[in-house]
């Protein structure tokens, strides 16, 4: 039986992987996929009932599953206990366990949320772009690190590390991903300043030549965040470092209106990932049922694609969620004029159209 380890996490994490595996229990009685999905605790949740927020059971539970779905961690009263158990690092523990160097971040608009932007309409209309993001590697990880105290005052530091198999194996999946859309790559770097840049825009170039049908394209971080809310319709798949993929992520999101649709994937060398909503786990809105669960429900579609090559699934999935939208159900973040529905409401919606 395929397995799928639902790890809720924190804050509104658990309301909407609810939702999620509610529609994974649908999936089962409509196609008969007997997908299992035993659940562990992580982030601060765990940290209180384990004193860990990746306790081993629940890492243990992710290495043996098929694949992995996350909700949501951290939350406000996890900041002050000490940095190895904050729930952030529980994410990036898990991340480098499994090695899951490659994150897909799309920037889809569905046309019904077109209004929802803060940009013009016109401006992100038929929006569709890919942020392939390398996620175990770079500033996050890289060695030496830490805080301390240097000719009488506090210093702090990072490090930013790259070698070229990490560059060359990210690289290889954005170029596969270019290759199933419209066939173009934007390689974001900072290769003005940065020689770990350099090094990247070189071997990106040398991966590229494998791939002649895709045109490959360079820019500067600072330039690509400006032309991301300039003109973001220019971008088909992006692919950057770790921190840079970070950041431009989260603007990326917003130009679709809420940060509460995108749904992301991590993913390892043989297609084993872990899929999580892009949002954080909101601690603002939490235990008031008023979540919106699209953003998970469409990462068990990527799912579906990804780690199970099941693409009729995957599209039904996403195709009951776009007429949930086109019957007018809006979740309060994503509702202009309409009366917003509760987390299991949509839920619902997407279950019945499925
Ligand atoms: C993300 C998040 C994480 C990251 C944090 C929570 C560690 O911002 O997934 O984008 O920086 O990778
Ligand atoms: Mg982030």
């Amino acid at each position: 039986m395929p397995k799928i380890a639902i790890l809720p996490g924190d804050g509104i994490g658990p309301e909407v992987a609810e939702q999620a595996v509610r529609v994974i229990e649908a999936i089962n009685a409509k196609h008969n996929t007997g997908f299992e999905c035993p659940t562990a605790p992580m982030g601060g949740t765990a940290y209180d009932l384990h004193g860990h927020p990746l306790p081993p059971a629940t890492l243990a539970l992710a290495q043996e599953c098929d694949a992995v779905l996350l909700g949501a961690v951290g939350g406000p009263q996890w900041e002050a206990i000490k940095r190895e158990h904050r729930p952030e690092r529980a994410l990036l523990g898990i991340r480098k366990a499994l090695n899951l160097f490659a994150n897909l971040r799309p920037a889809t608009l569905f046309p019904q949320l077109a209004e929802a932007s803060t940009l013009k309409p016109e401006v992100v209309s038929g929006l569709d772009i890919m942020i392939v993001r390398e996620l175990t590697g770079g500033i996050y990880f890289g060695q030496p690190r830490g805080l301390e105290t240097r000719d009488g005052e506090r210093m702090g530091f990072n490090t930013l590390t790259y070698t070229e198999s990490e560059i060359r194996r990210i690289g290889h999946v954005a170029f596969r991903t270019a290759l199933l859309r419209d066939k173009r790559v934007c390689s974001v770097d900072k290769a003005n300043v940065l020689e770990v840049s350099e090094l990247w825009r070189e071997i990106m170039i040398s991966v590229g030549e494998e791939y002649p049908e895709v045109e490959l394209s360079h820019m500067y971080i600072d330039n690509a965040c400006m032309q991301l809310v300039r003109a973001p319709k220019q971008f088909d798949v992006v692919v950057t470092t770790n921190l840079f993929g970070d950041i431009l992520s989260d603007a990326a999101s917003m130009l679709t209106g809420s940060i509460g649709m995108l749904p992301s994937a991590s993913l390892d060398q043989n297609g084993k990932g872990m899929y999580e909503p892009v949002h954080g786990s909101a601690p603002d809105i939490q235990g008031q049922g008023i979540a919106n669960p699209l953003a998970t429900i469409l990462s068990v579609a990527m799912m579906m694609r990804s780690t199970f090559k099941l693409p009729e699934i995957a599209a039904s999935i996403e195709n009951a969620v776009a007429e949930s939208l086109e019957s007018g159900l809006r979740t309060a973040d994503i509702a202009t004029s309409q009366t917003p529905c509760s987390t299991s409401e949509m839920g619902d919606a997407v279950i019945s159209k499925l």
